[in-house]
């Protein structure tokens, strides 16, 4: 088994932690004292840079790569915008670093508004997670109590004011753009890009928008350097990662993985999930959030060409929209025996056209009709021609939108059907049956 290397739940067990004193008793802050006093700006990005973290919000882009897009030109603010919207389904790492360790992000915050000479910082939480809210606004004023926060922190003469924005209550508004505009008091709309954030962001002024989980790993890289972190996993995919983990598993809940280990590993280990639920066997899974494509139980663990499927965001690619998926946000559903796949991919699908936001027609009129499509053959009620009808509506909102969440709506659906036409078949061709309560298909699935 792979070393286990924790950079972000080390302390995260030992009571007390949420407190500043706490936090800083095991070494909390430091990275602050260190990046202020003894690094510059462009020190931090380039060991960001050499970590070769990958943004951990979903699309993997370099952290370092896009910190050195950021535009600085004279006079004008910039701003550091941490998201944690966090509502895929499926993912809840980052509701779990907040609640429990809430000054690694804060932490995390200054070393990187410091790194790109931001004097503002926001936070855009989840509207729901009320007491998320309140437990980071506590560690604010802790921080800024001790001297970490405010103006002139540790007398280096660099301020930082750090705000907690409670979100607007809707999918989209995670779409880092779309968070913008909330963030700016408006609908959460999606904007065309370029412009990207890098240059014209928050108030049309240059802003880095990151995920917690990449936030909170800066302490970690400027204390141990960037080399360090990428010495742990594999290629392209340096670092740990943070797996929300649910479903029919033993030990659902969220892990740090060193990334590299197997999926069978993570699946099977009583580290990690603990293995399928007693007496059940693996049906499908979803490795990283509602919106990756799914894999049926025979490309779980080996990839089509027969190679171990590992953890990292290459080897769940592997084999493209065929036969792989995506690492995406970490969020690892475990679906047994006992899961309908067309009941599952409505409820998905379900999901994405109560959240688009409505701007793109493929988005807007194909996730309603993917989804009637969808309840009309879980009800018994659909005929042959109706999954040829999902595949074309699929792939007419692919790529055709603003933002990616027609993607993460289409290719739920396509993959479902890809793998698993069989299953759609059934319904059509066994209304009946596939109508009685708990009633669920018990073939193989196939690979198209
Ligand atoms: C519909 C939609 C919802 C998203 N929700 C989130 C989210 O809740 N949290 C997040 O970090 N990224 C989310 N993203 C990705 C962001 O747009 C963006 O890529 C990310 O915040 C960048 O941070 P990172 O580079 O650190 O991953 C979402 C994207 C889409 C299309």
């Amino acid at each position: 088994m792979a070393e286990i290397t924790k950079i972000l739940t080390e302390h995260i067990d030992k009571p007390g932690i949420e407190t500043f004193k706490v936090y800083r008793e095991n070494g909390g802050y430091n990275a602050v004292e260190k990046a202020l006093k003894e690094m510059t700006s462009d020190a931090i990005v380039e060991e960001v840079k050499k970590a070769g973290v990958r943004g951990r919000g979903g699309a993997g882009f370099p952290m370092g790569m896009k910190w050195s897009f950021l535009a600085k030109p004279e006079g004008v603010p910039r701003y550091l915008v941490c998201n944690a919207d966090e509502s895929e389904p499926g993912t809840f790492k980052d509701h779990y670093l907040m609640k429990s360790i809430p000054h690694l992000l804060i932490e995390g915050m200054i070393v990187s508004s410091f790194a790109l000479g931001a004097n503002k910082g926001f936070i855009y939480v989840r509207g729901e997670l009320m007491y998320v809210i309140r437990i980071l606004e506590n560690a604010i004023e802790e921080a800024k109590a001790a001297g970490f926060l405010g103006k002139n922190i540790l007398g280096t003469g660099y301020d930082l004011e750090l705000v907690v924005q409670p979100g607007g209550g809707a999918y989209i508004c995670g779409e880092e753009t779309a968070l913008l505009e909330s963030l700016e008091g408006k609908r959460g709309n999606p904007r065309n890009k370029p412009p990207f954030p890098a240059v014209k962001g928050l108030y049309q002024c240059p802003t880095v928008v990151n995920n917690v989980e990449s936030i909170a790993n800066t302490p970690w890289i400027v204390m141990n350097g960037g080399d360090k972190y990428a010495s742990f996993g594999v290629g392209r995919s340096t670092g740990t990662k943070l797996i929300s983990a649910s479903g029919h598993i033993n030990k659902p809940g969220v892990y740090e993985i060193p990334l590299g280990i197997s999926v069978r590993e993570f699946m099977e280990s009583d580290e990690y999930c603990g293995g399928i639920r007693h007496g059940h066997q693996l049906k499908a899974l979803v490795a990283g959030g509602s919106s990756v494509p799914i894999l049926p139980a025979h490309l779980v663990y080996e990839t089509a060409e027969g190679n171990e499927r590992l953890m990292t965001y290459e080897s769940l690619s592997d084999g493209g929209f065929a036969s792989g998926t995506m690492l995406g946000s970490g969020g690892f559903i475990v679906m047994d025996e006992t899961t309908c796949i067309v009941r599952n991919t409505w409820n998905f699908s379900r999901f994405y056209a109560h959240e688009s936001c409505g701007q793109c027609s493929p988005c807007r009129e194909g996730t309603g009709w993917m989804t009637k499509v969808l309840e009309r053959i879980e009800n018994g009620k659909g005929s042959m021609s109706d999954i040829d009808l999902l595949v074309d509506v699929a792939k007419k909102i692919e790529g055709n939108t603003i933002c990616p969440l027609g993607d993460a709506a289409a290719w739920p659906v396509a993959s479902a059907i890809r793998h698993f036409r069989d299953e759609f078949e059934w319904h059509i061709t066994n209304p009946t049956e596939a109508t009685k309560p708990g009633a669920i298909y018990r073939g193989e699935p196939i690979l198209a």
